[in-house]
């Protein structure tokens, strides 16, 4: 369910036109919906155990708008870079609310956390739990700790966003986690409090995680008899959002909810979660005008001023967006099928193939649907193209929440070295 519907002709993020915001953002432009984002995240907060931490994940969408829209609800944040902590601190996320995950933790990434007082890393791996112990030691306090497990469990997601079997670079293996927990409780500047586990993104099946959580309630019941206090559970993000219109829907997340409270009931755990997709992805479109409508030999084109550097998901993970016209056709509307691509010089610069739309010309807007997650967070320059406003509407209101990058600042700061004159 999201608020992305057509009004009086013309497609709407709740009672704005975004041929309107088009009309004075230019294109293309991401726009984000605040009702859908409030209610993805009650939904979704509502169907867990009480207690939960909610913990968003922030790279899912960093723009601090949509994270205070989301603090203001409750929510706590996750975070993988001293970056994404700064930003959740600035929009107001309490650290008690923080959890940091990640492999490549620095030392100054965890002297920026520990001095903020976050609520628990997920350490993943002995090397880094060494660290931590020496940069907690250095500031005279104690790092509260989860480790993340590696449960070798398949997603049975796309193979570039699963995490959680035993050849991905993330968590502890699953045959060395008792060691790991050992060796945390001999450090004076560790505390343990719990477990983590992350098996993956987009994931529309909820036997991976019921597999995921048994692993792990079983675990913390041999750990806490092996001493050790295990008071929060934390397993992760992951849930799947609906792409396409005319697949199986995922499942909803009172179901996902039903296994966390297994977990719930059967250890007396504190959980936590990190929800990015399920909370932003439907409350985010990228807009896009058609510049060229254009016949090839076998096919139709309709070449976009959005590009794979806007959003890079069809071409890095060959995801599935739904593309509809902004203009809503009339119902006698001649329809023709194209291939939707960027301006990018790139042959994987296409946003979907052979797609059923009314017959568009140059100028025409198109919105391309469920772009909120991962979308203008993985956005880059490329082909010196500046990275692309976002909008957040709110009822009849909108407004830019990070503006276009001026031309200038895409050679702004590259300097010329003195021989080169
Ligand atoms: N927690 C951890 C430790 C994670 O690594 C992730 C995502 C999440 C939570 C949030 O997962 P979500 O609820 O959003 O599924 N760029 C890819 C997705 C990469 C996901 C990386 N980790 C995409 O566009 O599909």
């Amino acid at each position: 369910m999201n608020h992305f519907q057509y009004k009086d002709g013309v497609l709407c993020a709740e009672d704005v036109s975004l041929a309107a915001i088009a009309k004075e953002v230019g294109t293309p432009f991401y726009c984000y919906s605040s009702a859908t984002l409030e209610r993805h995240y009650k939904v979704f907060s509502q169907s867990l155990p009480k207690d939960s931490l909610v913990a968003f994940s922030v790279k899912a969408n960093g723009n601090l708008a949509v994270l205070k829209t989301l603090a203001a609800m409750g929510a706590g944040a996750d975070v993988v870079s001293g970056g994404e902590l700064k930003k959740a601190l600035a929009a107001g996320i309490a650290a008690e609310k923080i959890v940091f995950s990640g492999v490549g933790k620095t030392k100054t990434e965890m002297a920026l956390a520990l001095k903020s007082g976050i609520f628990q890393f997920n350490v993943e791996s002995e090397p880094e739990l060494f660290a931590l112990n020496d940069v907690a030691a250095s500031l005279g306090v104690k790092a509260p700790i989860a480790f993340r497990v590696n449960p070798d469990v398949d997603a049975l997601t796309h193979a570039k966003i699963s995490t959680g079997h035993s050849e991905t670079k993330f968590g502890v293996p699953w045959a060395k986690v008792e060691e790991a927990y050992a060796a945390a409780a001999k450090l004076p500047n560790i505390d343990v409090c719990g477990i983590d586990v992350h098996i993956g993104s987009q994931i529309t099946d909820l036997a991976p995680f019921a597999a995921a959580f048994d692993r792990i309630t079983a675990l913390t019941k041999s750990l806490r008899a092996a001493g050790h206090t295990i008071s929060r559970i934390d397993v992760g993000g992951g849930l799947g959002v609906p792409y396409r219109n005319d697949n199986v829907p995922p499942p909803d997340p009172a179901a996902y909810g039903a296994l966390a409270a297994k977990v719930v009931k059967e250890t007396g755990a504190q959980m936590i979660f990190e929800p990015g997709r399920v909370i932003v992805a439907n409350a985010g479109v990228l807009v896009t005008r058609v510049i060229y409508a254009k016949s090839g030999e076998d096919k139709n084109f309709l070449i976009v001023d959005a590009g794979m550097n806007d959003l890079i998901r069809p071409a890095m993970y060959d995801a599935y967006h739904e593309i509809v016209a902004v203009k809503a056709p009339a119902a006698d509307a001649p329809w023709s099928r194209y291939d939707v691509v960027g301006p990018v010089c790139e042959t994987s610069d296409i946003f979907g193939a052979d797609r059923a739309l009314p017959v568009l010309k140059s100028d025409d807007l198109v919105a391309i649907l469920a772009a909120g997650a991962y979308g203008a967070v993985m956005a880059s320059a490329y082909n010196a193209r500046p990275l692309a406003p976002e909008v957040l509407v709110k009822g009849d209101e909108w407004a830019v929440v990070r503006p276009r990058m001026d031309d200038d600042a895409l050679y702004a700061s590259d300097r010329i070295p003195a021989w080169i004159g």
